[in-house]
């Protein structure tokens, strides 16, 4: 049975809803593959769906004035670790008084510090975390938002972690994209011996997983004291072969090869890529590969080694941002942030932001056809803005102007 993310339940009744006095409609235009801005535009939308987007469109049941303001579709989170127990202040403070995410991360910190909360929790526990995060996101504008397992480390604690992602899904106006990420960390049990997590991976959790029909993606951190280059390559054909669609942390902290690999078997996605090489992103132009460029973790982290993004949109491969909001490395859920990192640090267009933030990660989560773009026929997932253009997005950030979001035709608020 496949999983669906979006639910009947969740869609507005048959009322026909109008926004008017749109000033300024942004959004990419599947027919002209370009960002578009519209002046004086109208959307309709009926049961969750954009109907008609035009100018003096005719009567509503419902009609919402946007006082001249900007619109844009709503955020496409493709990169997000929301299901655990409780956040690591600690090791922000650690930071501050010096010491490096990896020297966190082997003196009892990092990913594992987070698995016996999730090991010990049960699903409803998990549930009463994870739901505010939810809720946090869509306040934020974020509409849709791919979700990793990946603090549990076993059978039992993985499949827990995407159930807890399956029934918010099913009860919280988000729609969640659900990816296993049981390739997170090796758990402390299998410390002297990676292999045997591996083979544990591949011959029992992937599998189950699979046969759940409760994750989309599988996703695995390539790293040094993580998972080498042989390992991922072993669990992501694994994945394939039970029809998970393979995703990678690659050249976060190490380049071990990792975007290589990801270009050579043409992965949906590489993520993070701080330290991918110019042969690496030759490789990566040729094939079908995106990459996903998580700037707020380099800032969260006090490094400077900002992803290459300009090196990226020279060879032609489409870049996504998200967040990747994790307790550790990047506490950070607004996607309005982190365009306004973007533009500080990459040095990004803000136009390309929201491209980058809406249409690539909803093609990159293979729901283009839904979201990502104000379309007809899509999801009415919108954003109605308090300010008059996108430039003011990131340099208002520090109070998310956000006037409204609708998520599939509902009014969050
Ligand atoms: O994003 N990729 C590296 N860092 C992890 C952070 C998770 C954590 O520290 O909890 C991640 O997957
Ligand atoms: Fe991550």
């Amino acid at each position: 049975m496949g999983y669906r993310y979006t639910n009947d339940s969740k869609k507005e009744k048959m009322k026909t809803v109008k926004l008017f006095n749109i000033g300024n409609l942004v959004t990419y235009s599947v027919d002209q593959g370009a960002m578009i801005s519209l002046e004086n535009m109208e959307i309709v939308f009926s049961a969750g769906k954009i109907i008609d987007i035009g100018k003096q469109l005719g009567d509503t049941d419902e009609v919402f004035n946007c006082q001249n303001k900007l619109v844009t579709p709503g955020f496409v989170d493709c990169h997000t670790h929301p299901v655990f127990l409780d956040e690591r202040e600690n090791e922000f403070d650690m930071r501050i008084r010096g010491f490096t995410y990896e020297q966190i991360a082997k003196n009892g910190g990092g990913i594992n510090s987070s698995v016996d909360g999730v090991r010990n929790s049960s699903e409803i526990e998990l549930i009463e975390r994870v739901k505010p995060r939810m809720d946090d996101f869509l306040k934020l504008g974020t509409t849709t938002v791919e979700a990793k397992s990946g603090y549990g480390l076993d059978l039992d604690s993985e499949l827990k972690s995407l159930k807890v992602l399956h029934e918010i899904n099913n009860n919280h106006d988000i729609d969640v994209i659900p990816t296993f990420m049981g390739a997170h960390a090796i758990p402390i049990e299998y410390k002297n011996d990676s292999e045997a997590y591996v083979n544990l991976l591949c011959d029992l959790i992937i599998p189950e997983v699979a046969n759940q029909g409760i994750a989309i993606f599988n996703d695995v951190f390539c790293e040094i004291g993580y998972f080498n280059l042989d390992q991922s390559q072993r669990i992501l054909n694994k994945g394939l072969e039970y029809g998970l669609l393979p995703r990678i942390h690659a050249d976060e902290f190490n380049n071990l090869g990792a975007s290589e690999l990801a270009s050579n078997l043409n992965i949906v996605s590489a993520d993070h890529l701080m330290n991918i090489t110019d042969s690496d992103i030759k490789n990566m132009a040729d094939s079908e590969t995106k990459a996903v460029i998580l700037p707020g973790t380099t800032f969260f982290l006090g490094n400077s080694n900002y992803a290459p993004y300009h090196k990226f949109k020279e060879a032609n491969i489409e870049v996504a941002i998200a967040t990747d909001y994790n307790p550790g490395s990047c506490n950070i859920q607004s996607m309005i942030f982190i365009i306004t990192i973007s533009s500080i640090f990459l040095k990004m267009d803000v136009l390309d932001a929201i491209y980058s933030s809406t249409y690539v990660p909803s093609k990159i989560l293979n729901v283009s056809d839904e979201c990502g773009s104000i379309d007809i026929g899509k999801n009415a997932d919108i954003i109605v803005w308090d300010i008059y253009k996108p430039i003011q997005i990131p340099y208002k950030f520090s109070t998310s102007p956000i006037k409204s979001v609708i998520k599939s035709g509902k009014f969050i608020f």
